[in-house]
Order: C-alpha cells, then structure tokens, then sequence
C-alpha cells in the first residue's frame, strides 16, 4: 500500500503556499493573457473529441509545477496503480476499487484476492445483452403477452442518480417504444406518481440496490410489486416484471425474485461509481446494449489515459490539481459544474454524490482529524438558466467559485441558431468570469450611452465586474455514448486523485450512516399517538407536533 502522507507536511505545500502568498494571490489571469499569447495552448489538452481548456485559472507555469510535484510527495502514481491493480485501497470496508475493471477492454487479467474479475464482469455484461435483445426484440413478454414497453428504475444514490443522469443525457439515443422512469425517493409520491404513467403488463422493474437493503429502495420495490400483484393477481407473473441488480442474492431471493433474473455485481464496485456494472442494465435497456458499451468504451479510453499520462498532460490530475488550489489555497469552500446542454442536467447532481459522498471527510487515513479543508460543496445547473439565476453570485460575489463549464460543438437539436446562441454564451461567460469589466471599460459605455458625469460617478462602481473568476472549458465535439462515459471517467479519476492528495478515503460513507440508524430508531416511535421524550427537545417538540398534526 502506497504511504499516507499528510500533504501539509510536504515540501510542495510550503512552496505552494509561499507562492501564493508572494506571487498569486493578487495577480490577475488578464495579465497573464497579455503576457504570453501562447497561454491557450500551454494550458490545454485535447483527449480524442474533447479539449480541456484550463488557460482561464490563477495559475502559471510554476504553480503547475508546484501542484505536480504535491501529487508526486503525496504517491498518487502509486495510488493510482494500486486502484487498477485490486489492492484494498477501501480500508475501512477491506474493499478493493475496481470500477476501472467494469469498462477493462483489455486483456490482461485483473486481480481481486488473487482471482481474476474479468471472466465474472463478461460473464455479467453477456447476461446483460442478451437480456436487452430479448426485451428490445420483443420476445420477453409481460404476462398478457404483450412486450415492454416501460422500464422502472428502483435505486437511491448511486443506483439511481447514475443511470439517470446517463440515461437523461443520451436521450437521443433511446430505443423506439422504450420508456424509462427512475424512482428514487421515500416520499410515497414518487412511486405513485410513477405508476400512473405505467401499465403491469407491459413493465419491467428493475430494483437496483448493491445492498438490497437500502430503506427507500425496499419500501418502494414492496409498493411496486404489491401494485403489480393488485393487477396480475399472480404471484407467479413476478418473474417477467421483477428483475434485481445486486450484490446480494440471499436478499434479492427473499424479496421473491428469481435469481435467474438477478444481475450480479460485487463489493468492490461502490455505489457511485455502480453504472457501468448491472446497475447500468437500465441504461442499457433505454439507450440499447451497443450504446451501453460505448459509454464503457469511452470510460476505458480515460482509464489508459489517467494510467499512463504524465502530471503535466494528464486531464484527470489536472482537474483534481486545480480543485486542492482552489480548496486549500484561496479557501474556496463550493465547485460548480455548468453543462451547457439540457440533456445534461443532472451532471451537476450525479457528481454532487460522486464527489461529496466520497471526499466529505474530516478524518484522514491515519484515523486523524485534518487539518486542512477536504472536499468542496458540488452544485450546478445547466447553462444558460444558471446564468439567469446564480450566476450574478460567481461574478460579483464574496465568495471565489471555480467552475467547469462543458458544452457539444454539435447539437442533437439543431433548430434554427438556437445552439450558436446556447455557445455564444458559453463562451461569453468564461471570458467575462476571467476579464471583468474594468472602470475605465464602464465610464467609457456609460459616457456613450449619454449618462452625465453625476450618474456615471454614482453607477461606476455597481458596474465594475472584478473578473479573475477561474474557470475550465470542457469543449466536446457532439455528447455521445462514448464521449459521456469519457466525461464521467474524467471526474471520477479527479475525485480519486483529491482523495489521496487530502489523505483521506474516498470509497466509504460512514457518515450517511448515523441519519439512517436513527430515522429506524424514530420510525416504530411514530406509529401510535403516545408523547415521545426520549429525544431533545427539538426532536420530542417535533415528532409531537406531527402525532398532533395528524390527530386533527
Ligand atoms: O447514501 C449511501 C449509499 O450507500 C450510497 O453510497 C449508495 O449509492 C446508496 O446508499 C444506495 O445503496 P444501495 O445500492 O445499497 O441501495
């Protein structure tokens, strides 16, 4: 196992910080344009159909420097190959991190306790297709008969958001007369709301759960097959309608589904990073299998590249390199991720999870608190509507947001100059996140529009935008399978490289656990209408107030 360094007691972080202090702080990614016209080329990196422009950051030449030699001090080459290679790097679960595995085109083994997983991932994947083409051919019947016509999703977390950010962002992609829904939530609506929009006979539910003991996914497998059973009153039909992704068959049994149909991943797959295991049979069913494994495709092209690449062209390293900069240098506490392209729109929120589930950690491997800031906050939404309701915030407020901006060159809705409008503002607002206005620029456009020399006095400094807002441009040719599952892959390596850069361990999530045991302590104390003190006032004042509630 690669050693775990404490990246404040390296060499680089007392450079970095010197060279923060001393030379960057103040200085402006303006000046640096104006010093070297060659700044677009020295700072960007074009992988197959996808140019990652990071030119517009608070960075020269030696900050880069300083920042690759922070990940050399803190291992993350060693790290790196001790992910692809099946050690145990998930300590606090003696998990291995194999997601790599799942899009592995290659054909060399890959070890997991010194077997092989590869036979077992094809095994899987082949059991996916042929899956799909009988649901897809029409083979697969429902119990009147007739074929499927709609696909539900039952997950939460990582069985819910991946697949249907994917499946929402390749919807053009989607096979003839296939309808996919995802239900996620507790919330009894979610479930309700989904099965108006679905006939029994013609749906298939797919319960997506590594665990399969998931609360909200449970509860709302239960009410879909309760439902399903109201209407095809025959147990038996469950086989047809009730399919299981997991890793556990015992459960999976016991819930009443035929293992035959149970799709099986493992437990050094995580939850977050489970889309390109059976947890992506709803992608799969909705895009068709072919596209399934180009998004795979486009995942494995990242994996060689972050495996082989050197720091200095390596897109992943980079990316998680500017986000510690940001995060431990100039204190910026929040990320935003900004697709321009509506069929991206849950992005933001599929790496929201990916990123905050796994690097929202205040204690590092050692078992010691940090001392230095972790993870960020992950937030977005699609350009250009962002732009029409946060963006005022990035531009002129206190707070420093580095942000990503991603868009296709090419649209799979080419209607009228929508898209050279949709661009024109994606390009606009990186440059005037970067350039600012300047007093001059100001006093110059109000003195044209006819302002007398009081009011331009009074505007000038409302108008004034300070600029020196950093940015990365993720610019792709056209969003497809295969550039999707490249874009994911990218993130996903980044989160890995700040996790061992932090010191921390990226693949549990103790800390979604205490909200979860306490929520199956409260749930038996909600059932009668007794008072409740065993808790703090807050909470007795509250579980109180809903038993009064629902009395009345
Ligand atoms: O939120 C915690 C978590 O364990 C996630 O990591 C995971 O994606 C989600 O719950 C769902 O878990 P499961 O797939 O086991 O139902």
């Amino acid at each position: 196992m690669f050693p775990k360094v404490n990246p404040t007691t390296t060499q680089a972080w007392l450079l970095l910080k010197r060279h923060f202090q001393e030379e960057m702080q103040r200085l402006k990614i303006k000046s640096l344009f104006d010093a070297d016209t060659e700044r677009f080329s020295r700072f960007s990196v074009r992988f197959n159909d996808i140019l990652f422009d990071y030119s517009k950051n608070i960075v020269t030449a030696k900050t880069l420097q300083l920042l690759q030699l922070l990940a050399e001090e803190c291992n993350v080459k060693d790290a790196i190959e001790a992910m692809f290679t099946g050690e145990k790097i998930n300590e606090t679960e003696g998990r291995a991190v194999l997601h790599t595995a799942l899009r592995n085109m290659g054909d060399k083994p890959v070890l997991s306790d010194g077997t092989d997983v590869m036979p077992a991932v094809r095994k899987v994947l082949a059991q996916m297709k042929t899956f799909c083409e009988s649901v897809h051919s029409g083979s697969w019947k429902g119990y009147t008969g007739k074929p499927i016509k709609y696909i539900v999703n039952i997950g939460i977390g990582g069985s819910d958001l991946g697949p249907f950010m994917v499946t929402e962002a390749l919807k053009p992609y989607w096979v003839e007369g296939i309808q996919t829904y995802f239900v996620s939530n507790v919330d009894g609506t979610h479930i309700v709301e989904t099965l108006k929009k679905v006939t029994p006979d013609e749906t298939l539910f797919l319960v997506a759960s590594k665990t399969f003991t998931t609360q909200e996914t449970m509860t709302n497998a239960h009410s879909a097959r309760a439902w399903f059973i109201q209407h095809a009153k025959d147990e038996a039909h469950v086989a047809k309608h009730f399919a299981a992704l997991s890793t556990n068959e015992k459960e999976v049994t016991k819930f009443g589904i035929d293992p035959q149909n149970m799709f099986e991943f493992w437990d050094w797959v995580g939850g977050r990073y489970s889309l390109w295991s059976a947890i992506g049979l709803s992608i799969a069913l909705t895009i068709g299998y072919d596209h399934f494994e180009q998004l795979l495709k486009g995942a494995h092209a990242v994996d060689e590249h972050f495996r082989t690449e050197k720091f200095d062209k390596n897109i992943p390293v980079i990316m998680a390199l500017l986000g510690v900069w940001y995060t431990n240098f100039f204190r910026a506490q929040t990320e935003a991720i900004l697709p321009y392209d509506q069929y991206m729109h849950r992005f933001a929120a599929y790496f929201q999870q990916g990123n905050m589930e796994s690097n929202g950690k205040y204690v590092d491997r050692n078992g010691n608190d940090t001392t230095y800031q972790t993870g960020p906050v992950i937030w977005g939404e699609p350009g250009t509507n962002g732009q029409h309701a946060f963006y005022q915030l990035i531009h002129q407020g206190t707070v420093l947001i580095p942000c990503d901006f991603i868009a296709p060159a090419i649209s799979h809705n080419p209607i009228g100059d929508h898209h050279p409008k949709l661009l024109s503002n994606f390009f606009a607002q990186t440059e005037a996140l970067m350039a600012g206005k300047s007093e001059e620029e100001v006093r110059e456009e109000l003195t044209n529009a006819g302002k007398s020399k009081e009011a331009i006095k009074k505007l000038l400094p409302f108008k004034v935008f300070e600029g020196n807002r950093p940015t990365n441009s993720f610019l792709l040719k056209e969003i497809t399978p295969e550039s999707l599952g490249s874009m994911i892959a990218l993130y996903e390596h980044k989160i890995f490289v700040q996790g061992v850069i932090w010191n921390i361990f990226s693949f549990d999530q103790w800390g979604v656990e205490l909200g979860k045991q306490l929520a199956n302590k409260i749930l038996p104390e909600l059932e009668d209408e007794t008072g409740i003190s065993s808790h703090d006032s807050s909470t007795n004042g509250l579980i109180n107030a809903y038993k009064a509630f629902r009395k009345k």
